[in-house]
């Protein structure tokens, strides 16, 4: 059931405070694989001798199709989670996977992982496919994107969740194409992947079609975990025009000093601004449902893997019995499912959150979260870094 929010400026007791990197190298496998259960393969060998499947067209069926009984079923959904190998994303693919409505696409940048994970979480096969994605790569999305269309698949919601967190690194690292690594990857990445998405959707016959980028209370100077600092702040976006390369320009989209932890909430600060970006530009032409969320403070996930052990050892018992923010990655995955497949949930634009019986309501942002001129010059700039402006 969806709750609204009451108040313009709410302080959440579900503080999250900081959040950890979860950044060594980047895992990709040389393994590409791609591959979709309803596709007939062919391989081949790529140049780097690896094995890999290519997906052929086969389109997916009309949304509604008769029955026996000549009664209208709905066919199964397809929708793509970034970084579905762990924490949120796993949890939430197993939930759609198990309801078997849902064809997950797992687009992750480590194949092994993501296919051992979905094993291991009992994920049945028909209803999952894994599919290599890079986020720290402008090149590794566009082939991802080039492989998703020739599977001839319809995407019905896209849910961008993948991130990376740095908060204890003293340097900088970058993406391929120059980008510091949490803003390239977690914003960057997947603008590029969403609008190159954009027409699946469109296209998509389902009678409830979504693009949902997962959001945090640690972006938003609203809440009490937002005041944690440091604060998000985009400042004047110098950096980001820049192209947050540490050559010419900062790495920080405000221009300031690097700092790994602000870069991580500035990233959820450009998702939360891209989604309502999003909504303004594309909702009432295509009918697509743009959303965002905060799903709850998932304290033993991947993203504190980094944080000293002191750290991953007091988080989730601080975020149990202090704040009562934690949730379990099972509970997030739901909530996540809610916001992808909940006939309740279609409205366009919202920042869903949970209040603590588990119930959802729209949430409020905060000033710079909303902020209609940010999310356009947002928009603008990153058009051109992703080059399609
Ligand atoms: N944990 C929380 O308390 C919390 C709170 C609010 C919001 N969130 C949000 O929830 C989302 C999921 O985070 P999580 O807590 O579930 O963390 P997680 O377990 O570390 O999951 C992050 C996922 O992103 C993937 N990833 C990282 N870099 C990538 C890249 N370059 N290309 C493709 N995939 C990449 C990781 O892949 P590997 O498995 O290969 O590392 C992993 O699957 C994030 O958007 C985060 O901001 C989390």
């Amino acid at each position: 059931m969806a709750l609204q929010a009451t108040s313009s400026f709410s302080i959440h007791k579900e503080a999250c405070l900081k959040e950890s990197s979860i950044f060594g190298a980047p895992l990709s496998t040389h393994v590409k694989v791609d591959f979709t259960s309803s596709s007939k393969s062919k391989k081949e060998f790529s140049q780097r001798g690896a094995l890999r499947t290519q997906a052929v067209a086969t389109p997916t069926p009309t949304a509604n199709r008769a029955s026996t009984d000549g009664k209208k079923t709905l066919r199964k959904g397809t929708v793509i989670i970034t970084g579905a190998s762990s924490g949120l994303g796993l949890a939430t693919a197993k939930s759609l996977a198990e309801s078997g409505k849902w064809h997950v696409i797992m687009a992750c940048r480590d194949f092994l992982k993501a296919e051992r994970a979905a094993k291991s979480s009992g994920m049945t096969k028909e209803n999952y496919s894994v599919m290599h994605l890079d986020l720290s790569s402008l090149d590794s999305v566009r082939q991802f994107v080039a492989n998703f269309k020739q599977s001839g698949q319809s995407l019905d919601v896209l849910v961008c969740n993948a991130a990376v967190y740095l908060p204890t690194a003293k340097e900088p690292t970058y993406t391929a194409d120059g980008f510091e690594l949490s803003v390239g990857t977690n914003h960057l990445g997947h603008f590029l992947l969403a609008r190159l998405l954009l027409d699946d959707l469109k296209q998509s016959d389902y009678p409830s079609k979504r693009l949902i980028i997962v959001g945090s209370i640690t972006g938003n100077t609203n809440t009490l975990a937002g005041n944690v600092p440091p604060k998000a702040n985009l400042g004047d976006m110098r950096g980001l025009a820049g192209g947050l390369n540490g050559l010419n320009s900062s790495t920080m989209i405000d221009g300031g000093d690097f700092d790994g932890a602000k870069a991580y909430k500035d990233s959820k600060v450009c998702n939360m601004l891209m989604m309502q970006e999003f909504h303004r530009r594309y909702h009432e032409e295509t009918g697509i449902t743009f959303a965002s969320l905060y799903p709850g403070c998932i304290a033993t996930t991947g993203l504190f893997r980094e944080h000293i052990p002191l750290f991953r050892l007091l988080f989730p018992p601080f975020q149990k019995y202090i704040t009562k923010g934690y949730v379990s990655e099972e509970e997030s995955g739901k909530r996540l499912a809610q916001v992808v497949s909940d006939p309740s949930l279609t409205k366009s634009g919202v920042y869903w959150s949970w209040n603590n019986k588990s119930a959802s309501f729209e949430n409020e942002l905060s000033e710079e979260a909303s902020d209609v001129s940010k999310a356009r010059k947002v928009w603008e700039i990153s058009e051109k870094l992703v080059g399609l402006a």
